[in-house]
């Protein structure tokens, strides 16, 4: 319940994982739960239809997207959300081509595989998918600093664009802050210049905040952080706070073309799905959970930030709202990742009450939006012991 999973031996664990991503107001939260258990006994499907439900869900998702953002079509999966926006950009545009970036993720069909670097799935990639370098500050593929770098890795792309592509390009794909590789920050600058480079090129900025949406990052939008207005967005996990239900919204001129794609699906914008949804937005705005978010990262960030100094094996931390990533290095120097560190990390921690996502060099939390700041330190606390026990197995 809420913040807490309890095992089949009663064991509780604090949940630094919301599901995977998901379930930011908690687990079963009891609004959510009854909105969704009064529509199972009213009206579970009725094709794409618009039902009073979906109307309201509608007209409140609009309210909390960012800039004129309004043509909103409703999916079951995160995936098919993509697949969507990918099929709005190439009518929209007449564009036939996609740029994204390297260990992005955007799901497991052919198209959003395609947008990804990531094994084992690199021989499965359509043609027409390019791939930029992604900027990694820590870990910058051109072994630069910033900001004495210029954004280079803006420059870059826009020479992956000139040099790989035809020029018949519909839309640039990224996730605004990567999540499955380990909450990754691009440099504060980049996506207003990607936005830039779209619009000086006629090409669709198309910003995947399936993970980083729904106040994750302590904003509705972690686009907002950076300024930046999408031409196409698709939005999911947490925005059912674990129903499945997710969403690919297009700008007010591209409205029509969802049309044009044939945009629906057996199961998107079915009424319980809509009832979810909305109480889930009702739930963020009613119990103020973007502002628990924010003090959440003040604690989580604060004890990181510590962590960082005291320990060896402690290369980065970062964060933002819910999401944060701690990458383990067997030398602060030469930066080599730690995986067996962070195995031993994951392990020992759950086995001390902390249920969170499954680690290699990198440790990813995404603790609910509803976690109050004292369970936060708390789940700080079992962190720490648990680092530092496992550094001294390891020999620091
Ligand atoms: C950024 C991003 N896009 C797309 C997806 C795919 O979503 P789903 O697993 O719901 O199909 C994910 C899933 O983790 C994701 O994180």
């Amino acid at each position: 319940m809420g913040y807490t999973l309890t095992d089949v031996d009663g064991n509780v664990y604090l949940d630094f994982s919301s599901g995977i991503y998901v379930t930011g107001c908690g687990h079963s939260h009891p609004k959510i739960t009854k909105e969704i258990q009064d529509m199972v006994g009213t009206l579970m499907n009725c094709h794409d239809f618009t039902t009073p439900v979906k109307a309201a869900l509608l007209e409140k998702l609009v309210e909390i997207l960012p800039g004129d953002l309004n043509g909103v079509q409703f999916y079951s999966d995160g995936t098919p959300a993509v697949e969507a926006g990918l099929r709005a950009a190439r009518v929209a545009t007449g564009g036939l081509e996609f740029i994204s970036f390297w260990k992005d993720f955007h799901g497991k069909t052919l198209g959003s595989v395609s947008l990804a670097l990531m094994s084992p799935d690199k021989g499965l990639r359509a043609t027409g998918f390019f791939l930029a370098p992604r900027p990694n500050c820590y870990r910058c593929p051109f072994k630069m600093e910033y900001p004495s770098c210029n954004l280079y890795c803006a420059d870059f792309l826009e020479r992956v664009i000139d040099e790989e592509t035809t020029g018949r390009l519909a839309a640039i794909v990224m996730e605004p802050i990567q999540g499955w590789a380990g909450s990754v920050f691009p440099p504060p600058e980049f996506i207003p210049r990607v936005r830039e480079i779209c619009d000086e090129r006629n090409i669709l900025l198309f910003l995947d905040e399936i993970l980083t949406g729904m106040g994750r990052t302590g904003s509705w939008f972690a686009c907002e952080h950076y300024n930046v207005v999408p031409d196409i967005m698709t939005i999911g996990k947490g925005l059912g706070n674990g129903f499945p239900v997710t969403a690919m919204v297009v700008k007010e001129e591209y409205k029509d073309f969802l049309e044009k794609i044939s945009a629906s699906s057996s199961y998107g914008g079915n009424p319980v799905a809509c009832a979810a949804a909305l109480a889930t937005i009702k739930v963020i705005e009613e119990e103020k959970l973007l502002d628990n978010a924010k003090r959440i990262e003040k604690v989580i960030m604060d004890r990181l930030e510590k962590m960082k100094r005291d320990h060896p094996i402690v290369g980065d931390v970062r964060g933002k709202g819910c999401l944060f990533g701690i990458e383990l290095v067997k030398d602060k120097d030469t930066k080599e990742p730690f995986d067996e560190a962070g195995k031993l990390i994951y392990q020992r921690a759950f086995q001390k009450g902390l249920a969170w996502i499954p680690a290699g060099h990198i440790l990813r939390m995404s603790p609910p939006l509803i976690m109050p700041p004292d369970m936060a330190e708390k789940g700080m606390d079992i962190l720490e012991e648990a680092l530092s026990e496992v550094e001294k197995e390891l020999g620091y």
